[in-house]
């Protein structure tokens, strides 16, 4: 049983729930004054029969132990795992997994720590170290620097790494595997990193997983880096993650950088909550990552535009001398839709010309306060950006700033937003609002507008019964044909659209293991590359995979259904889901009315509300139903 069932099999959600808020009994139920939100009367139940929770009140949300738990220590899936493992007396620690793979991974990690000892001993004790310290002092990077970030020295020798190991008694396959040793044809073994500074790149937990090594002084490549290997993938890696998280937290913010020596001058100069995407274009993995933290996200770019532009429309800039991996990577518009699943404000600092950012704060720290401090949201930066490049009097300038923003501006979530925007390129580009807004809206948007079906459907047939009977069951159902058809996710917005129906949000589902893989085929999806199941299985956390895997097999045996028609197979699971959905709520509601004939009038007011819009949603779904199950 993996860790998560057996939590589940242990623990009663009314236990842990009862543990932070006082429950009150109700029925088969209990209830109890919302903690997420103020209230004189409770609308926050717990169902033992489910395990699960929901807040009928102000703030709508629900879920399983595990959402309840993230939500109410503010810690993420595997924080809210750590404690209920401990709840339940069931000991784990993340590295407990025994299977092959991961004892490789404990192997990979340990020849690790082994390497950067062995570099770092050679930096401060060696003589042959005296070139990297020298270079050291050059760069101006501290003693504390150094020690905190682990640094070190690989020295001028073929095997000197490689016969360490070996006298440890580690094996050249593994060694290998690890990417320190390269291994010729001919059987020949050498070590991949001679005569350079380490600089070590370590997990989230600060155990090093990879390295770079910087030639000391002019050479090429100037930065070589550990290949991807079972424990480093540099798409989902970030530099400097462990050591800033912290500040992260604290400033409610993070910055992301472009090269190891930025991190490393930041943190000294106090700004510790800098991290470096590696050269390489942002992935939405590494983003998501961050987004765990803190809100603001401050992409550092390079001041000339081309390159802010290649950058952010993640043309393949393959650097050289850099290995190639395809990672999905961050577009403008992937941007906006990332900050709009992940409910992030990204905002974009802009370099000045020729510097990055170890040239400015060495220069002077309060410039970069201050950039910081200006950093600019995605469209307010592409707004400024296409005043300094375009010429908007003519009318080439203002075609190229109107494809430039359009994408851009369709995807802003807010139509208050977008309103304003619109408003304001207008008043740049001196042309008629209403006229701009009609040409950037005028395609069907992908998400947000709500549209009515042109005509109505046919009279109302029988009502069919769900397929499923229980909102559980149809939510399982739902994901497994998402599995089926990772694809699908690209268009259902789209779908439930046409029919006049809200977008699709993760927080539809209660099941937290559920919530995780919507929300990995989500940034997948941002990323532009989609994806098949087992894709989403190697960016499940390993804690769950188990369960994730078994969902697989399951949506592989499910019956053929020809390809074509996923996604209206899809939708319409979507739409029993809700359905069934809106009519438990709509009965919890009834229910709580009843119960709470003394409560104040704001109450009950809020109450008929609620179940107001449940009805007429149970109504609206039960009209489309027929029509969706007949017409295909
Ligand atoms: P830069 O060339 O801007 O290097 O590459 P830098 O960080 O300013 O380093 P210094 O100050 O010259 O020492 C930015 C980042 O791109 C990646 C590294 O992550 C580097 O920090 N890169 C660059 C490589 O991986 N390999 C290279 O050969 C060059
Ligand atoms: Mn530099």
């Amino acid at each position: 049983m993996s860790i998560v069932d057996e939590i589940k099999a242990r623990l009663d959600i009314v236990d842990v729930i009862g543990s932070y808020i006082p429950l009150k009994r109700s029925g088969k139920n209990y209830k109890a004054l919302c903690p997420f939100h103020e209230e004189k009367t409770p609308s926050f139940v717990v169902f033992p029969e489910t395990q699960t929770w929901h807040c009928f009140g102000a703030c709508g949300t629900g879920g399983d132990v595990f959402s309840f738990v993230m939500k109410k220590e503010g810690v993420d899936f595997l924080g809210a795992l750590r404690l209920l493992a401990e709840r339940a007396g069931i000991p784990w620690t993340e590295e407990k997994e025994g299977d092959a793979q991961s004892q490789l991974r404990e192997r990979l990690r340990e020849i690790h720590a082994a390497a950067t000892a062995h570099f770092q001993e050679l930096l401060h004790h060696h003589p042959e170290g005296e070139v990297a310290r020298a270079y050291l002092q050059q760069r101006g990077l501290s003693q504390e620097t150094v020690t905190a970030f682990q640094l070190g020295y690989a020295r001028d020798a073929w095997d000197d790494l490689l016969q360490y190991l070996r006298s440890l008694g580690y094996q050249e396959e593994e060694l290998e595997k690890a990417g320190l040793i390269i291994v010729r044809d001919e059987g020949r073994m050498y070590d991949r990193f001679r005569h350079r500074l380490m600089i070590p790149i370590h997990d989230a937990q600060g155990r090093v997983i990879a390295f770079a090594g910087r030639v000391l002084g002019e050479g090429h490549p100037k930065y070589l880096n550990s290949p991807q290997t079972p424990i480093f993938d540099k798409g989902r890696t970030l530099y400097g993650y462990a050591q800033a998280v912290r500040a992260i937290r604290e400033k409610g913010e993070a910055i992301i950088v472009e090269g190891y020596m930025d991190v490393l001058s930041a943190h000294q100069a106090g700004f510790r909550n800098v991290v470096a995407s590696m050269g390489t274009a942002l992935t939405p993995t590494q983003l998501r990552l961050l987004s765990r933290h803190t809100r603001r996200i401050i992409l550092a770019l390079d001041a000339d535009v081309a390159g802010q532009q290649a950058a952010l429309r993640g043309i393949e800039v393959a650097r050289e001398n850099l290995e190639r991996d395809v990672q999905p990577m961050i577009t403008p518009t992937g941007a906006l839709r990332f900050e709009a699943t992940l409910n992030v404000d990204l905002r974009i600092l802009r370099l000045p010309e020729g510097m990055d950012p170890d040239d400015l704060i060495r220069q002077d720290p309060s410039q970069w306060e201050k950039l910081v401090r200006e950093a600019l949201p995605v469209v307010e930066f592409y707004l400024q950006y296409i005043q300094e490049t375009l010429d908007l009097s003519t009318a080439e300038g203002k075609a190229e700033a109107i494809r430039i923003m359009k994408p851009l501006l369709r995807e802003v979530a807010s139509a208050v937003m977008r309103d304003h925007y619109i408003q304001q390129l207008a008043r740049l580009l001196r042309v008629d609002e209403r006229v701009l807004a009609a040409d950037i809206l005028d395609e069907p948007r992908p998400r947000r507008r709500r549209a009515r079906p042109k005509e109505s459907p046919p009279s109302p047939a029988p009502q069919p019964t769900p397929p499923l009977n229980t909102v559980q069951e149809m939510e399982r159902h739902f994901i497994l044909l998402l599995l089926r058809a990772p694809d699908t996710i690209r268009t259902l917005d789209e779908e439930l659209e046409l029919l006049g129906l809200e977008e699709f949000r993760w927080e539809e589902l209660e099941d937290t293991r559920h919530r995780i893989i919507i929300q990995v085929l989500l940034t997948s999806l941002i990323g532009g590359n989609l994806t098949s199941a087992e894709d989403i299985l190697s960016q499940i956390p390993d804690e769950m995979l188990e369960y994730a895997r078994s969902l697989v097999e399951e949506a592989k045996s499910l019956p053929d259904t020809p390809e074509h028609l996923m996604p209206h197979k899809i939708l319409t699971a979507l739409i029993w889901l809700r359905l069934l959905r809106h009519k438990e709520a709509a009965r919890q509601i009834r229910f709580l009315i009843e119960e709470a004939q003394e409560a104040d009038e704001h109450t009950l007011i809020t109450y008929s509300i609620r179940l107001g819009n449940h009805l007429r949603a149970i109504r609206e779904l039960e009209r489309l139903l027929p029509a969706l199950t007949l017409t295909r």
